[in-house]
């Protein structure tokens, strides 16, 4: 089965070709167009804006990378949400379009469930492609760690979701978009952090763990932002050895918490894989961290390959893969809209 994926929630216009077999996947195109720069003069991300350079940059990008008649593709998957809803809207508008036009099955997915589905995508052209890889096993325990998501879930089967935690306030990425702005830093802020971070000294700052004393899975990181804003007005002129040794302890703070409340559910609902997800899961640390912990606790650990962490089109075709083998989730083409608050659950 190939799947066409088509993924606009937010500043990337992404489409992608997967073909499945059984658990199986392989990547036959995934092009994705960031448009960074142009929100980067804004500090953020503006919803229009974002929305009309979708429209400019997605008609061409099928064009070049898809045939017209949609020879070859069995299914459509689009992210339906969550998300920003211009943005959104255009891409389900397009598969919509696309569906009607190739008379092809369309399946909303997502965006969430697209990250988790990152983990079943191959690593790397350097494993040949007759040689299976290794899938996360169910139950699956999901730590997702996005812009705008940071959960942890029970994943008991495809499609199958339990929430067992949220942040109560900030998501993981949303703290180090904010705190990468009090740095003076770029937008976004998840990689300009740890950057900077490789020259600090973590233990410079003892930053607050927001919830790690709850016996509960929710997260909390409104405290541990106020906390490096209060470090930060302390300080009369910050050099930049501090900046760095503030963006170390501060990448500590979220990841040792991240990690430890991962672990603690990992006791209590003893799953067989871990899966790692969302834009956070490019975080060098985060990744080690997890990965060391969940060796420890002979749980094998699933981290995304770098080039499917961040939003891309490639997951939500993979997810998209999954549904469709359930022809119930297929839906008319005039019934679908986007929803910018779409929940996993
Ligand atoms: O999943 P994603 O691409 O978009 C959403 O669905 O939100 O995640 C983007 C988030 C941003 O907040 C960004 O700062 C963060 O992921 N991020 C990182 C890193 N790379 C991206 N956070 C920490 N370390 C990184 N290396
Ligand atoms: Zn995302």
């Amino acid at each position: 089965m190939k799947v066409i994926g088509i993924e606009t929630s937010c500043d990337e216009t992404a489409i992608a070709i997967v073909s499945g077999h059984k658990n199986q996947l392989k990547v036959e195109k995934s092009v994705v167009l960031s448009q960074i720069q142009t929100h980067r003069q804004y500090g953020g991300v503006v919803p229009e804006v974002a929305a009309r350079k979708h429209i400019e940059a997605i008609f061409p990008m099928l064009e070049k990378e898809i045939a017209k008649d949609g020879s070859g593709i069995d299914v459509i998957a689009v992210t339906a949400g969550p998300g920003l809803a211009p943005a959104l809207r255009t891409g389900v508008e397009t598969a919509k379009t696309l569906a009607w036009l190739w008379g092809k099955p369309l399946v909303p997915v997502c965006h969430l469930e697209g990250h988790i589905y990152a983990s079943w995508l191959p690593r790397s052209k350097r494993i040949l492609p007759f040689l299976p890889i290794t899938t996360p096993k169910f139950p699956a325990l999901c730590l997702i760690v996005s812009g705008g998501h940071s959960e942890l879930i029970i994943m008991k089967g495809h499609g199958q979701f339990e929430r067992i935690g949220e942040t109560l306030d900030d998501a993981a990425g949303e703290a180090f978009d904010k705190v990468a702005k009090m740095l003076g830093l770029k937008y976004p802020g998840g990689p300009e952090i740890a950057r900077l971070a490789i020259r600090g000294d973590k233990t410079k700052f003892d930053f607050p763990r927001g919830l790690l004393d709850r016996q509960n899975f929710d997260f909390s990181f409104s405290g541990l932002k106020t906390s490096v804003l209060y470090t930060l007005r302390k300080m009369n002129l910050v050099s930049d050895q501090e900046r760095a040794n503030v963006a170390a302890s501060f990448q500590e703070a979220v990841v040792d918490v991240l990690v430890r409340k991962t672990m603690r559910a990992a006791k209590e609902y003893k799953p067989k894989s871990i899966i790692l997800a969302g834009g956070v899961a490019a975080n060098i640390q985060l990744r080690k961290r997890l990965q060391k912990k969940g060796r420890e606790a002979r749980i094998k650990v699933f981290v995304p390959p770098f080039t499917y962490s961040l939003d891309n089109a490639a997951m939500i075709a993979a997810a998209g893969y999954f549904r469709a083998q359930d022809e119930k989730n297929f839906v008319e083409p005039v019934s679908l809209s986007a929803d910018p608050n779409l929940d996993l659950i």
